[in-house]
């Protein structure tokens, strides 16, 4: 029963809230929820937004332009576009979430914003395929491998990867898209290699047609992500990886608009060279891409993951919590 009253918890009587008490009160009257993690994660939401609203003198006109930008986030998303992915992007709350949750040791590849165009429908190709329908791109042959934290291949991996066309696009902007082109899924051989062929990436803007867009220039910020290309790993038993590999000397290098590089990533391409171009059946003096993937165990993950939450949590000065599901919540027994 939602009602305080029949399932015999104390709400407080709600009368005479101010400035002052409004944030006890509405933490007490969620309170009532039976999930703890709900219960705390709510009363960590109104505390800050309270707080937020004190510490601003928020205006009644800055509250509802507030509000209306989140409607029109709202009805400019599509199936295919999520403004509001775009705005946890733009405020590096994309990135801060990634890295709570995928910590990774020092050898471990750090990830990076997922963004919003990766597809489900990628062809699944074998290694050394090409991957590319651009005959605009800069041909560029991709040689890399997946390893564990000890230096052992990791065999068997599903790799997805995707970049756009060399006019900054993906693939899905083009209105007229009739199959999936610039993207493709790759599995790991034993010896923990993959390779494919695609284009050299080009930086691009992110979508700035819409609210986000309108904000950003509010801020003054450009729109623009450096040159990458996206992977992402998945295998039983192993964390997770999303991430991307930027080209060094981006003129975005160090001001992605969505927060996403890391100088782990950041890498230089070289050229292919007269043997390799043979063994690979691609053209000598294409662009190459070499790089070695470090994942880490599931295992590996959430004990860092555990150890970092215990540790910052101390550092935040908030006592008294537990972790359940790795998850803090009131350690109220
Ligand atoms: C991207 O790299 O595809 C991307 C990431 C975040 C927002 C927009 C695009
Ligand atoms: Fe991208």
């Amino acid at each position: 029963m939602a009602n305080g009253k029949e399932s015999g918890s104390a709400a407080p009587p709600l009368l005479d809230l101010t400035i002052d008490n409004i944030t006890p009160n509405t933490i007490r009257i969620n309170s009532q929820a039976r999930d703890a993690r709900l219960k705390y994660v709510m009363a960590r939401l109104v505390s800050h937004l309270h707080d937020f609203a004190r510490e601003t003198r928020l205006s009644t006109d800055e509250w509802m332009a507030g509000l209306n930008f989140l409607i029109a986030c709202g009805k400019i998303c599509s199936d295919v576009r999520n403004e509001f992915i775009l705005l946890s992007d733009v405020l590096g709350l994309s990135l801060l979430v990634d890295s709570i949750n995928h910590p990774k040791p020092p050898l471990g590849t750090e990830g990076s914003v997922l963004g919003p165009f990766h597809t489900h429908d990628a062809p699944t190709l074998p290694n050394g395929a090409s991957m590319t329908s651009d005959p605009e791109g800069e041909p560029m042959l991709a040689l890399c491998t997946v390893r564990d934290t000890q230096g052992r291949p990791v065999p068997g991996v599903k790799i997805d990867i995707w970049e756009t066309d060399s006019s900054g696009h993906y693939d899905v902007q083009h209105a007229d898209r009739s199959a999936p082109s610039e993207r493709a899924v790759l599995v790991s051989d034993d010896d923990g290699r993959f390779w494919f062929q695609g284009i050299k990436p080009v930086s691009y803007p992110i979508p700035h047609d819409g609210p986000v867009g309108k904000l950003l220039q509010l801020l003054n910020r450009h729109c623009w992500r450096p040159a990458h290309v996206h992977f992402m790993f998945e295998k039983e038993g192993w964390d997770h990886l999303i991430t991307a590999l930027y080209i060094r000397g981006d003129p975005y290098e160090t001001s992605d608009a969505v927060f996403g590089v890391k100088k782990s990533l950041v890498i230089d391409l070289g050229k292919v060279d007269a043997d390799t171009a043979a063994k690979y059946g691609v053209q000598e003096g294409s662009w190459l891409l070499k790089h070695d993937f470090v994942l880490t165990t599931q295992e590996e993950t959430e004990k860092l993951r555990d150890q970092n939450a215990v540790e910052a949590l101390k550092k935040l000065g908030l006592h008294n919590l537990k972790l359940v599901d790795h998850l803090p919540v009131p350690d109220v027994d």
